[in-house]
């Protein structure tokens, strides 16, 4: 909670700096060195959390940060509401004025004197920090982070064709309508929670005959994280088969007019999966007609977990497997010859784990998968089935919990808290919402001066994490 103490501490000072700047008459210079400080804290404990350091020296150092923030919003709230109790009620003048007064006075002087010893504690740490850290940091650019390799590990291949996929007929017969039939430049998202088969649809409408025959060029491109905007662009010029030698060499300006210029007079359909974030959007729109109003009949189509990447792209929700696609699924997976659950008491277990699988493709593919090499044996069966919600958390290369880590690692860090304390609730527990937010504020995991502003922030934090 060290990165919630610091970003506590930095909103505070912040939100005095800029809206109650008279109260801290005479040491504004103090609170925005810092807050400098501070920030720098902020973002050095953002970079450690999402290399999730297990290195104890680290973590007692982590600790001592907490215990600065602390120290350092206390510092300057005591003296801001000091000046502000004893000032109630006057014209920011009178405050002044008072402050006037204080200037020469112990009040001053003590709260100069404890910011600057603060200042010292997080220079002194810094200095600790990047002594040790030298080294330290070197290596972790080496070696690739956790989040990037788990990004990497589920890269999907276009060309790979998916067997088993049951469902997605009406998703396929839509999108394959408004990509063929409407005219125009247009964006589209296909939306929806990790695991539920955005990709496998994506890959479907890639492969339609219907699709193919009505496109000059086609591209299915993944998104890296970060996103790499000229590489994007590159794949996808591969995609249309239009990538000479010449162009790895020349601007992204240059390259991104030529891919322009194509997509403006070719009918090009550019799939790009795996988009989360609306500034990778941002730095590979100005390749895109669609983004500047020109016109063209290419067509863009996004896979994305979060609905807002583009704002005026048309969103297709995509909803878990009804019950009999699940089944029919799960059999597909661990019956891949037969197709069909031998034995009634075997059935009724995998149709009670199916279950637990919620209609999310990718928690039956990891229980199918999990299954399938038991040999039919009742009594492994058995086992997984009293287990399986362990066993779905720790299947295949813990697929699930890979795919869950992707989406915290992707959080904005002041979010990831907030995201961690709803493991105080049972599981399948209804969650009032005003009263997470109370918890949240009450215990300082975001916090804020004025309550009414905070509550609606804070709602708009909770879509944001759902
Ligand atoms: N309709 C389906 N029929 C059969 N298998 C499916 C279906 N949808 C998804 N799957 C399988 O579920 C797994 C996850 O699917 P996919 O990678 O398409 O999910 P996703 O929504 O793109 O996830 P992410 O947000 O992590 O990229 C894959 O193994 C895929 O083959
Ligand atoms: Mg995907």
């Amino acid at each position: 909670m060290a990165l919630s103490a610091v970003t506590s501490a930095v909103t505070t000072i912040g939100n005095l700096l800029t809206q109650e700047a008279i109260y801290l008459w005479g040491v504004e210079e103090q609170v925005d060195r810092l807050q400098t400080e501070l920030k720098w804290m902020q973002r050095y404990l953002m970079d450690a959390e999402t290399k999730q350091s297990k290195d104890e020296m680290i973590r007692l150092w982590v600790a001592e940060i907490r215990e600065l923030a602390y120290d350092a919003e206390d510092v300057v709230e005591e003296f801001a509401l000091k000046i502000g109790s004893e000032n109630k009620g006057c014209l920011p003048s009178c405050i002044k004025t008072s402050a006037c007064c204080l200037k020469e006075g112990w009040a001053l002087h003590k709260t100069r004197s404890k910011i600057e010893k603060i200042i010292e504690r997080i220079n002194d740490l810094v200095r600790r920090l990047q002594a040790y850290g030298a080294k330290e940091l070197k290596d972790r650019e080496e070696e690739s982070s956790s989040s990037t390799e788990r990004r990497e590990s589920r890269r999907p291949y276009p060309h790979i064709r998916d067997d088993n996929i049951v469902g997605l007929v009406d998703d396929t017969e839509g999108l394959v309508k408004v990509l063929t039939k409407e005219s125009g430049c247009k964006v589209v998202t296909i939306w929806g929670m990790g695991g539920l088969g955005k990709t496998t649809l994506a890959k479907k409408i890639y492969h339609h005959r219907q699709v193919i025959d009505y496109f000059d060029h086609l591209a299915f491109v993944y998104v890296s994280q970060p996103c790499q905007k000229r590489n994007v662009w590159e794949d996808i010029l591969s995609g249309f088969n239009t990538l000479d030698k010449v162009d790895r060499k020349i601007r992204d300006e240059a390259l991104a007019e030529k891919l322009y210029n194509i997509l403006g007079v070719k009918k090009c359909l550019v799939i790009l999966d795996d988009i989360w974030i609306s500034e990778a959007w941002d730095s590979l729109k100005p390749a895109f007609p669609v983004a500047t109003g020109r016109h063209s009949n290419s067509k863009i189509l996004l896979t994305s977990r979060n609905k807002g990447i583009v704002s005026d792209a048309e969103i297709r929700e995509l909803k878990c497997l009804k019950e009999q696609e699940s089944w029919e699924l799960f059999q597909k997976i661990v019956f891949p010859q037969t197709g069909n659950i031998i034995g009634e008491e075997i059935k009724k277990l995998g149709e009670n784990m199916v279950k637990h699988c919620v209609g999310l493709p990718l928690a039956i593919v990891v229980l199918g998968g999990i299954l399938a090499t038991k040999n039919n044996s009742l009594n492994e069966w058995q086992k997984i089935s009293d287990n399986v919600k362990s066993y779905l958390k720790r299947g295949k290369n813990q697929v699930l919990g890979d795919v869950l880590a992707l989406s915290y690692d992707d959080l904005p860090p002041y979010l990831r808290p907030c995201f961690l304390y709803l493991t105080h609730f049972p599981e399948d527990y209804m969650i009032d919402v005003d009263r997470l937010i109370q918890f949240w504020l009450a215990e300082g995991i975001v916090s804020s001066k004025q309550e009414e502003r905070a509550v609606g922030k804070l709602r708009k934090m909770w879509r944001n994490l759902i």
